[in-house]
């Protein structure tokens, strides 16, 4: 039974915290996410009682650590629905694509291919591609948007071709949060022959993720933004394009044997893509993370953010001084300005009153040029937000006025 009151007795942020004098609302969950008390007392016991390296030790201490970082990788299989040879961890989304590109796009594409992206990805899901433009020559295209921004089975259709072998996007986006059709997307670019990465940053936290269903080639996805800790993320591939990819890094864990004469034998996939001491913590911590959000439910998550979506773009609406740039959405992503006033001396005002929104562009500084706007404020929200958090927000809008940012803080 899903209880908000039961879930937010989890998080110690949501207990009793205060920002500027006023309980906390925090609606900035696109950036990072509250951390439940489970999370923490997996680090901490990672700390406090099993300190020790990981696949390394021949020891009881160490053999412990290696049965949750492995169990960790079960759980994130389990989670996406894929081989758990096909979980490799990184140390977050931008990791993660960069991984696939240097790793696989670099190697399988030539001088004149094409790479197809959207005008309203993340720098993380754009800048690796620019970089592979200017080293080995492939071209970027960009899906055309729908008039509200939404990437749509026609548009990409119409953008597809023959020279198209990779397409990049994301499945939520950061900034408007619509949902893009990822399996008929993967379905049509495969008739190509292209390959298809997803930036599911702000999709998996939110929504059932199944990669066999989709049919994806990879996907990428960061656990700060699911209950995790900082700095972890997984990269997930098919098997065999993992075998084509090659690690961006190389170091101890991620060789089987090397020689005096450079001669070097990678490990199996994941554990090539896996060099050096990983952020055992960190893996430990998204293992507590993932079975605590399949135990609160996907389902459950997904309806919840939908529901306080409806609400507040319903409040919103009610004000006279809001832009609102995607009331249709279909997650908990809501962004918006306050007429005439400059979104981060807005944010500066939310904040005075208790809540914390992003704003500015959010990295996502092609869509500014759709949008007609250089910034904006993105309020996002998650399973734990209460439309105590909403009222919260509507009021500080309201309130918000010219004379009443003057001072705040910046
Ligand atoms: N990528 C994160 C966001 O959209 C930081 O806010």
């Amino acid at each position: 039974m899903f209880n908000v009151a039961e879930i937010r007795k989890d998080f110690p942020m949501l207990n009793g915290k205060t920002m500027s004098g006023h309980p906390l609302s925090y609606l900035d969950n696109g950036a990072t996410t509250l951390k439940p008390q489970c999370v923490i007392d997996a680090v901490n016991y990672f700390y406090e009682e099993i300190t020790a390296n990981a696949h390394r030790g021949d020891y009881e201490l160490s053999m412990k650590v290696d049965k949750l970082y492995e169990q960790t990788r079960d759980v994130v299989a389990k989670f996406i629905n894929c081989d758990r040879r096909e979980v490799a961890f990184t140390s977050g989304t931008t990791f993660g694509i960069n991984q696939v590109a240097y790793g696989y796009v670099r190697t399988h594409l030539k001088k004149g291919d094409v790479i197809l992206i959207t005008d309203a990805e993340h720098a993380s899901n754009v800048l690796p591609w620019f970089r592979l433009a200017e080293e080995i020559g492939v071209v970027i295209e960009y899906i055309p948007l729908s008039e509200n921004g939404r990437l749509t089975v026609e548009n990409f259709r119409s953008a597809m071709h023959e020279k198209v072998k990779f397409v990049a996007f994301a499945a939520v986006g950061n900034v408007l949060g619509y949902k893009a059709p990822v399996k008929e997307i993967c379905a049509i670019a495969h008739e190509y022959g292209a390959k298809v990465m997803i930036d599911g940053a702000q999709s998996v936290p939110h929504n059932v993720t199944d990669v066999k269903d989709l049919d994806c080639d990879f996907l990428t996805f960061s656990a700060h933004k699911m209950c995790g800790p900082s700095g972890m993320g997984v990269m997930y591939g098919k098997y065999e394009l993992l075998q084509e990819t090659e690690p961006l890094l190389l170091g101890g864990g991620a060789n089987a044997r090397f020689n005096s004469c450079g001669e070097v034998i990678l490990k199996e996939v994941p554990y090539k893509f896996e060099a050096g001491t990983q952020n055992i913590e960190g893996i430990i911590g998204m293992k507590a993370a993932i079975e605590y959000l399949m135990k609160v439910g996907m389902e459950n998550i997904a309806a919840h953010e939908k529901e306080l979506r409806t609400y507040l773009v319903n409040e919103l609406s009610k004000l006279d001084n809001v832009i609102l740039y995607n009331p249709d959405g279909d997650t908990g992503i809501v962004t918006f300005n306050v007429k005439d006033i400059f979104s981060q001396d807005a944010a500066g005002y939310l904040s005075s009153q208790g809540v914390a929104v992003r704003s500015g562009n959010h990295c996502a500084k092609i869509l500014v040029e759709f949008l007609g706007t250089d910034d904006t404020i993105r309020c996002s929200m998650y399973f734990y937000n209460t439309k105590e958090d909403v009222d919260a927000l509507v009021e500080a809008v309201r309130t918000c006025t010219i004379e009443n940012c003057i001072g705040i803080f910046f």
